[in-house]
């Protein structure tokens, strides 16, 4: 789907304008948004709306040809509630239905002109990028495997959005198309199957991404690994006969002295649990363990499309977790890169064993803030559901900044978060008789043991973890990699480069 503006003013009427479809507004109370206004000369719209065809409730839609009032062959009429001062809710079912409704519709071009400027506390950019993602998601497919593929979008390809052509908006639509091709590769990694998105794979793609735009990438192999003494996440890949990869993306948009902000991806390709091993059912849905990675390398896409000027770096540390004869046992003691032992008690919670080594490799980097984002812990689903990620941070002054900052872009963006909390008393949880940690808590919290079991690895920068377990994925008949915390991470870096 490819995105436009469409400027109206006197001249350019949206009246005459020619477009295979013009999605208008109307409210409950039967008054007609300024765009339906201008298309209701005849009073075809005003008579729509009392034959009661439509109820003007939020999300509702009714499709009219050939109105005398329009030069458009189709007016898609969208409900949008009662209140007249649109609320965020509001536009959002609006858009969503508008969305729906033009799958069905059969021209090649659309105009949107639902009043996406004047949505109560939310500039044009909110309206912009919530029709961009919208739309995007409408037309994606998960058959990149499939020999027949599935039915493809059949509504328009050309959308254009009726808001002022300035600066701003234009900057706008171009920062949300940029983070729905971010989307769409995080998606499209998570969704292959893990034959084919391996360690390897994840590093050609980071290579791809390299190449077209501008980003150094280094590749640690194994040995590189070994050398760097990354014994922890060497444990992990013991089972399996995939080459683990240490990916490290370089964007160079501020200036050479500014610190990098780092972001962090867990990468398991598969996670079978280990020796730890996971019951049967749903464990297909373990090839989304490196949706973490995917989100990382789909930020790195959507920061290089826009040629963020400031500077990021991402990690990403991939392999699998197999059982084998050469796996890593319960009870397996391993020294990580930063020197502390770890009593591997579960196999399964392998993500923090990668990660930690991941953290500390950062530190090379001088960060002036480090963000990981992992599906580590099945806990943060119980916790949280599948609507928030959770984030978690120190409880400092850094700490706190960074939680803000995320919670913020994630709300701004609809890909939403919650704060967690680590401390002391999880810490403690981790305690082992024989190794410095241990790489499960006792019983209870076990989303805030994992970040707690991360923090001790994060001590010399501003950190903060996001555990997408509950969204980076859907279950069930609509089975599918969401594309979050794209939109949140790539709102919360294009915040900080200002
Ligand atoms: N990748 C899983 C977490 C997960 C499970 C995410 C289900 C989404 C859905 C992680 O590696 C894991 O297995 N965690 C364990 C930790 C436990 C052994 C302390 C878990 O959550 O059960
Ligand atoms: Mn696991
Ligand atoms: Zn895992």
């Amino acid at each position: 789907m490819d995105f436009s503006i469409k400027a109206l003013d006197a001249k350019n009427t949206i009246a005459s304008a020619k477009s295979g479809c013009i999605v208008v507004g109307v409210f409950e109370n039967k008054k007609l948004s300024k765009a339906a206004k201008a298309l209701d000369s005849a009073g075809e719209i005003t008579a729509a709306l009392k034959s009661g065809d439509i109820t003007g409730k939020a999300g509702t839609t009714l499709l009219l040809r050939g109105l005398k009032g329009a030069a458009a062959e189709r007016v898609l009429l969208v409900g949008l509630g009662a209140d007249e001062a649109v609320a965020e809710k509001a536009i959002g079912s609006a858009i969503n239905a508008a969305i729906k409704a033009l799958g069905t519709v059969a021209s090649t071009d659309a105009i949107i002109a639902l009043p996406l400027e004047e949505v109560k506390g939310r500039d044009a950019n909110w309206a912009i990028r919530s029709v961009v993602l919208a739309g995007r998601d409408a037309v994606y497919r998960t058959d990149a495997q499939k020999s027949k593929k599935d039915p493809a979008w059949a509504g328009p390809r050309k959308v254009a959005l009726a808001v002022a052509n300035n600066a701003g908006n234009k900057l706008a639509l171009s920062q949300a198309v940029a983070t729905a091709n971010g989307m769409e590769l995080t998606k499209d990694l998570g969704n292959l199957s893990a034959n084919v998105c391996t360690p390897t794979y994840l590093a050609n793609v980071a290579k791809k991404l390299g190449k077209d735009f501008g980003f150094e990438v280094e590749i640690l192999d194994r040995k590189q690994m070994e050398a760097l003494k990354m014994g922890s996440f060497l444990s992990v890949t013991n089972g399996s006969e995939q080459a683990p990869k240490f990916i490290v993306l370089k964007h160079k948009g501020g200036k050479a002295k500014d610190a990098p902000t780092v972001l962090v991806g867990k990468g398991i390709t598969f996670d079978t649990g280990g020796i730890s091993i996971k019951a049967g059912p749903g464990m297909d849905e373990m090839k989304y363990d490196m949706c973490g990675a995917g989100s990382v390398l789909g930020t790195f896409r959507a920061i290089g499309e826009m040629g963020l000027k400031s500077n990021v770096v991402g990690i990403v540390a991939a392999c699998e977790n197999m059982p084998s004869g050469r796996a890593t046992k319960p009870g397996d003691i391993v020294t990580s890169m930063n020197g502390l032992t770890i009593e591997i008690l579960n196999t399964d919670a392998e993500g923090r064993l990668i990660l930690c080594d991941a953290l500390t490799y950062a530190e090379r980097f001088n960060p002036a803030a480090v963000i990981d984002v992992a599906t580590l812990t099945g806990a943060c689903i119980v916790a949280l559901g599948h609507h928030n990620s959770g984030v978690f941070a120190r409880d400092d002054e850094a700490g706190n900044a960074l939680v803000d900052a995320l919670m913020a872009s994630g709300k701004a963006t609809g890909d939403t978060a919650w704060r967690l909390p680590i401390g002391e008393q999880y810490n403690d949880q981790l305690k082992s008789n024989f190794a410095d940690l241990a790489n499960i808590g006792s019983p209870g919290g076990a989303s805030c043991t994992a970040a707690a079991f991360l923090e001790n690895f994060t001590r010399k920068y501003p950190w903060a973890h996001v555990d997408i377990a509950g969204t980076a994925w859907k279950s069930g008949a609509a089975k599918g990699a969401t594309g979050r915390p794209v939109p949140m991470l790539t709102n919360f870096l294009i915040g900080r480069a200002g």
